[in-house]
């Protein structure tokens, strides 16, 4: 038993690579050719493998040392035939996969036709999604229509100059390749998902402190679903009833009074209808934008769930309506005590000395931003 161990943690480790975080079970058009090229090469250095083992195995057998055979075998050394043959045939073969790899790569770069820009933006530490086309600004979910091919444009920025960014990579493992996401240039990766769900993505080049805390999601809807988030998400973010106490969390969301930084220096809830990008791309974001947070299931880069799931013990079942408050407002309490940050230097929320009753009026309020 303790010999199989091993073997039943490498199916463990396997089986968790499996489903909608798979980069071997890819879920969009795009996705799917890397992974025809890949079995192609996985094929042939299968054929190799088998080849040169084979090879290996014979002659072990065939040439081991034998009862009573003392005598010295004789000495061979070199034999040019031999050793062109094996110079040239792995030359050949890949020269052969060079050839689907380079198609491949320029097909894969080539912007596709109808595709959708959606712009994407690198923070310490989380991802900012950008959609110029309708005045849309979000951040951790890239939400796309079932089908449709979308144009990534990414850039990493720090506080809205990319002076201060850092390179990140943006990975989607079902849905695309990796890209790298560079300050002070534009890189752009073709993405797109065949059937609607939700796709598990991470950071994937070290970028500071909370790398590991970076995660991102793909939320592909049907047509219909897709337009009604995209007028949900233009409309302007509702009004706390007068007298309540998510209008007393508005008014603390303006302003905390005591010298305090506010939560409007870095956030923006955008209040009038009109105000949507382009305007709204030229407000430096320092931290995500919170018109409509709660449309998302979870924060803070993607590793706290805004909603309680349906079994809390099982981290992969589904969302229930009711927001997670235990978890917002210990956020609210002390952020970096959550997630690793260092918003002494600028980067990440710092601790806003709330009182009790102060974050129950800002989560009050933040859990109306539907
Ligand atoms: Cu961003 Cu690692």
């Amino acid at each position: 038993m303790t010999r199989l161990l091993p073997v039943l943690g490498l199916a463990v480790v396997l089986a968790a690579c499996s489903g909608e975080q798979s980069m071997l079970d890819p879920q969009g058009a795009f996705a799917v050719e890397s992974d025809k090229l890949f079995n192609l090469v996985m094929w042939i250095a299968l054929a190799v493998f088998i080849v040169v083992q084979g090879l290996i195995v014979y002659s072990v057998v065939k040439f081991r040392r034998k009862d009573g055979d003392d005598e010295l075998p004789e000495q061979v050394e070199g034999n040019h035939r031999l050793e062109i043959a094996w110079t040239v045939i792995p030359a050949i073969i890949l020269a052969l996969i060079a050839v689907p790899t380079t198609q491949l790569i320029f097909e894969l770069d080539a912007e596709p036709e109808g595709a959708m820009t959606v712009e994407v933006i690198g923070h310490r530490w989380w991802w900012e999604y950008r959609y110029p086309d309708y005045g849309i600004i979000t951040a951790n979910e890239l939400v796309m229509p079932v089908g449709v091919p979308l144009r990534l444009e990414m850039r990493s920025e720090e506080a809205g100059s990319s002076d201060r960014g850092v390179i990140h990579s943006y990975w989607l493992p079902a849905l695309a390749g990796k890209q790298d996401v560079v300050p002070g240039r534009q890189t752009h990766l073709n993405i797109q998902a065949d059937r609607p769900g939700r796709y598990i993505g991470m950071c994937t080049e070290y970028c500071g402190l909370s790398h590991a805390n970076m995660r991102n999601r793909g939320v592909a809807l049907e047509q219909a679903d897709f337009d009604a988030w995209v007028a949900e998400q233009q409309a302007a973010a509702a009004v706390p009833e007068a007298g309540s106490l998510a209008e007393q969390g508005a008014q603390l969301f303006g302003a905390l009074g005591n010298g305090r930084q506010s939560c409007v220096q870095c956030h923006n809830v955008r209040t009038d209808e009109a105000a949507a990008m382009p305007g709204d791309a030229f407000t430096p974001a320092t931290g995500p934008n919170l018109t409509h947070l709660m449309s998302r299931k979870e924060f803070a880069g993607a590793i706290f769930d805004l909603y309680v799931r349906e079994d809390p013990d099982d981290p992969n079942s589904g969302f229930t309506d009711t927001p997670n408050e235990a978890q917002l407002k210990a956020w609210l309490l002390n952020p970096p005590a959550e997630k690793a940050m260092t918003p002494e230097d600028g980067i990440g929320m710092p601790i806003l000395d709330l009182t009790p009753q102060e974050i129950d009026a800002l989560y009050a309020y933040l859990i109306t931003l539907k």
